[in-house]
């Protein structure tokens, strides 16, 4: 299939490519690069051997997503572009609902005027707010974001959802990340965060690499193994995977579906530091703060769904995953900046 992989220089994108071509999909690149660099998808050529369309487009110009699905023979799309930094929403609520909705908005009537109505697109773990069971299904009642980007999340599903329900054409498929982490073994592309990281594994590169002195590990008082907040890490190429899992989908019009793509194991900040620590090598020195806000204690993902309908499972383990987000750290410091 060729598909339309907005926000596909970015860090999910950017190794979601390589498994679409592994797979023998044909992918198009768009992106703002408002949070990426265009060189991620100079290294993604070298390592699947092809250059990748790529157009530095905007999801909210109209005109130039026409162009692009006058030339393309788009078929499907993976939506990734958006803004996600929950800090950030808060501070700039506006930029957030623009962006997220509005570009998604334009895209959605964009492809639908092409006859292109199969769209994955990327949710988070986010919609379910503080959950009240662990782990979390995909019936599991969504609850209220406490921020603005989470909002976001949450109103696409519905939006995506009542469209597939007004045109049974439409093939919807809702992906609820629990938190992505690792990186390509070939150590070319990974994640990239501008300034400081607001997650942990980009946090403890960067205090491996000697960027930041310390860690700061938000509140040992919850209610978990060791008192630190427990999530369920998943590496970005098994992430990845899931995608061209999920575009198998499409052909079988099944409306719309919902799947939480995680590990169904959770791991504490403690556990992770000392994973990456026996994964590297490299010790981490961290200290204890109050907790952040906003901060749940648990969530991690039953992932039984995707296991029995898209014949997904996670296969790569926390280890792995630092091993690999260090490799990347290690060899690009400065992320693509050479
Ligand atoms: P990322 O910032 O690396 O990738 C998003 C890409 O979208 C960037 O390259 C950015 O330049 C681009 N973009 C933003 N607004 C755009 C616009 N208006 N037009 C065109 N391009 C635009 O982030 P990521 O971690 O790869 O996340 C990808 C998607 O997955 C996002 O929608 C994010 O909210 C979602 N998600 C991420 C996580 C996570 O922990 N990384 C968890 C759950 C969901
Ligand atoms: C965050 C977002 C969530 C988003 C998810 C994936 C918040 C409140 N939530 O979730 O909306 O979907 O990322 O992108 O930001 N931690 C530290 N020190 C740090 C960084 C994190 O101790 O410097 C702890 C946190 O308290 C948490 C765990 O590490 O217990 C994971 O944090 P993070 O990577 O930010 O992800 P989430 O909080 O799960």
């Amino acid at each position: 299939m060729k598909i339309l992989v907005t926000g596909g220089s970015g860090y999910i994108g950017s190794h979601t490519v390589i498994e679409l071509i592994n797979a023998g999909h044909e992918a198009v690149v768009i992106d703002n690069l408002s949070n990426s660099s265009e060189k991620s998808l100079e290294r993604v050529a070298k390592i699947v051997g092809k250059e990748i369309p790529f157009y530095k487009v905007d999801i909210r110009d109209r005109e130039g997503l026409e162009k692009v699905f006058e030339k393309e023979k788009i078929e499907a799309c993976i939506h990734f572009a958006g803004l996600k930094a929950v800090g950030e929403s808060c501070v700039k609520p506006w930029e957030y609902y623009e962006n997220n909705i509005s570009g998604t908005l334009v895209l959605v009537d964009v492809m639908r005027k092409h006859g292109v109505k199969n769209i994955i697109f990327s949710s988070s773990a986010t919609v379910y707010g503080d959950p009240d069971t662990v782990p979390v299904t995909e019936k599991s009642p969504k609850k209220p974001c406490t921020n603005p980007y989470g909002t976001t999340k949450s109103m696409l599903e519905t939006i995506l959802t009542d469209i597939q329900t007004a045109d049974p054409e439409w093939n919807v498929v809702l992906l609820r990340y629990f938190n992505p982490i690792g990186a390509h073994e070939s150590g070319l592309i990974g994640e990239n965060p501008n300034g400081i990281p607001n997650n942990l594994m980009p946090y403890i590169t960067q205090v491996a690499v000697g960027k930041r002195e310390k860690l700061g590990i938000f509140g040992n008082d919850y209610d978990t193994v060791d008192g630190t907040g427990v999530r369920d890490y998943i590496h970005v190429v098994d992430l990845a995977i899931g995608h061209v899992k999920a575009v198998e989908r499409f052909s079988l019009n099944k409306g719309t579906e919902i799947f939480n793509l995680g590990t169904g194991k959770g791991t504490s900040v403690l556990e992770l530091v000392h994973a990456f620590e026996d994964a590297t090598g490299v010790k981490i020195p961290y200290e204890i703060k109050d907790r952040r806000a906003g901060d749940i204690a648990t969530n991690y993902a039953d992932a039984s769904l995707a296991a029995k309908e898209l014949g997904w499972t996670a296969k790569y383990d926390i280890k792995r995953a630092c091993q690999d987000s260090w490799r990347w750290q290690k060899n690009n410091p400065n992320g693509f900046e050479e």
